[in-house]
């Protein structure tokens, strides 16, 4: 299956940001760590939430979905601490799985994380906070094999060496039911961290800190069920607001929390958008004539590297020449720099910089996705672009973006899903 878009329409009306995938898919494994029914709402219907939904339930969790992203999750009767690898190697997130498991049952088997590899995505700071928990950790070249090391589990001090989303997360759920007090320094601030140490909270975990870079865990017994909702999604809510700037339009992008858009509205605003924040909502106008801006990537609150392809087509079609530099990813330009350049941008990669002199038009081209945001942001270019657009491997993109097609149809686009 392909997307083909013809480009050159003008984005107008409202669109509903789901629920944040790279919170749901932290929430989903923690519910490991509950004896209780977890009742989670807002959760999007994305494939990266799917396949974790199968492993867990291959686990022993009863799993239901219900209407308007309601997932409900009893993992109270795990059967296996050993989830299936096949699963497992599908997606990244899966890796939480292993700090769950070590808190509850101080013992896991996990194959290693597959999903987007845009880049060399070492775990060597999740390891390093499991064995700082008392953790023996036997590496395979495909496996990891947690169990409990000869002084036992409990809480510690950490240091990540690495502003490291993933290894936060994990550490926060290994630590939940270890005796004691676990200190993570160094620990990464992304929204969705917050959400997650809020879900673990309102089941009873005593987390503090989350969204600053020390997060402290005191140790509980249990954790209860409960209902919680997740925050909406920073980065869909991002592409679709790059989408309108680059192709021109009116849209109210609702369902946001305006704050956590701050480091990408204030670049949009920067290149000649106009931005208009409500409570839960954001307005955004464009002509499609951009401006050339700097970017820099980082670690929230600054511009999220999740956001950098978007913003890279904004600034392909700017005047002038723009600079994107990329500090958490090195090489996450390959992903879409030549497929774009198909389409006539003109892009220059130095190093961890891209040199980007805005065209006047962008052309259709047949063109590949070689990762979730590298998708993203193709279509971005498609739907601005002049003629007509084919992107192939849209699975990566339906990763991660629930109903992309029918939400940007509705705002007037030209684009469909086509066998080939
Ligand atoms: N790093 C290490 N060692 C580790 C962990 C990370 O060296 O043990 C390095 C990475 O190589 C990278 C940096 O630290 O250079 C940051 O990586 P991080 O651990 O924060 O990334 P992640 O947890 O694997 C999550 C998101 C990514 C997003 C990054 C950065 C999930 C499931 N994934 O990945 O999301 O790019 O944080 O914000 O939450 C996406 O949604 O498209 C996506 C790739």
């Amino acid at each position: 299956m392909k997307y083909e878009i013809t480009g050159g329409h003008r984005l107008e009306g409202n669109i509903t940001i789901s629920g944040a995938k790279n919170a749901a898919v932290a929430i989903l494994p923690a519910a490991l760590l509950v004896k209780g029914v977890c009742r989670i709402e807002n959760v999007p219907d994305i494939s990266d939430v799917r396949i974790l939904l199968d492993i867990l339930a291959d686990m022993g969790a009863v799993v239901s979905k219900e209407p308007d992203g309601v997932v409900v999750l009893d993992c109270t009767n795990i059967t296996s601490i050993n989830p299936d690898p096949d699963l497992v190697r599908k997606m990244r997130a899966s890796y939480y799985i292993m700090g769950a498991l070590l808190s509850r049952f101080h013992q896991a088997s996990v194959a290693l994380p597959g999903g987007c590899n845009f880049a060399s995505r070492p775990i060597d700071q999740h390891i390093k906070g499991f064995r700082a928990l008392g953790a023996h950790v036997d590496e395979t070249d495909d496996y990891v094999h947690l169990s409990e090391g000869p002084f036992g589990l409990r809480g510690n001090r950490i240091s990540l060496d690495v502003v490291s989303v993933g290894a936060t997360i994990n550490i926060i759920m290994a630590a939940c039911l270890l005796p004691g007090q676990t200190i993570i320094e160094h620990a990464a601030k992304e929204p969705h961290i917050v959400d997650l140490a809020n879900f673990l909270n309102t089941m009873g975990a005593r987390i503090s800190g989350a969204g600053t870079d020390t997060v402290k865990i005191r140790g509980v017994e249990s954790l209860r069920g409960g209902t919680y909702a997740i925050i909406p999604d920073q980065i869909e809510a991002g592409t679709y607001l790059a989408a309108v700037a680059a192709t021109g339009g009116n849209v109210l992008v609702q369902n946001v929390i305006p704050k956590h858009m701050d480091c990408i509205t204030n670049k949009l605003q920067e290149m000649g958008a106009r931005v208009i924040n409500y409570d839960d909502s954001i307005r955004i106008i464009s002509d499609g004539k951009l401006h050339r801006t700097t970017v820099k990537t980082h670690p929230y609150p600054g511009f999220p590297t999740d956001m950098q392809a978007q913003i890279c087509v904004c600034m392909a079609k700017a005047d002038g020449t723009s600079r994107l530099t990329e500090s958490v990813y090195e090489t996450r330009f390959f992903g879409y720099c030549t497929e774009l350049a198909s389409m006539g941008a003109d892009i220059m990669i130095n190093g961890k910089t891209a040199v980007v002199t805005g065209v006047k038009t962008l052309k259709g081209a047949s063109v590949s996705a070689n990762d979730l945001r590298a998708g993203a942001a193709l279509v971005i270019a498609g739907l601005c672009a002049e003629g007509t657009t084919k992107i192939g491997n849209i699975h990566f993109i339906e990763r991660g973006y629930e109903n992309m097609l029918g939400k940007l149809t509705a705002l007037g686009a030209k684009i469909n899903r086509i066998e080939e």
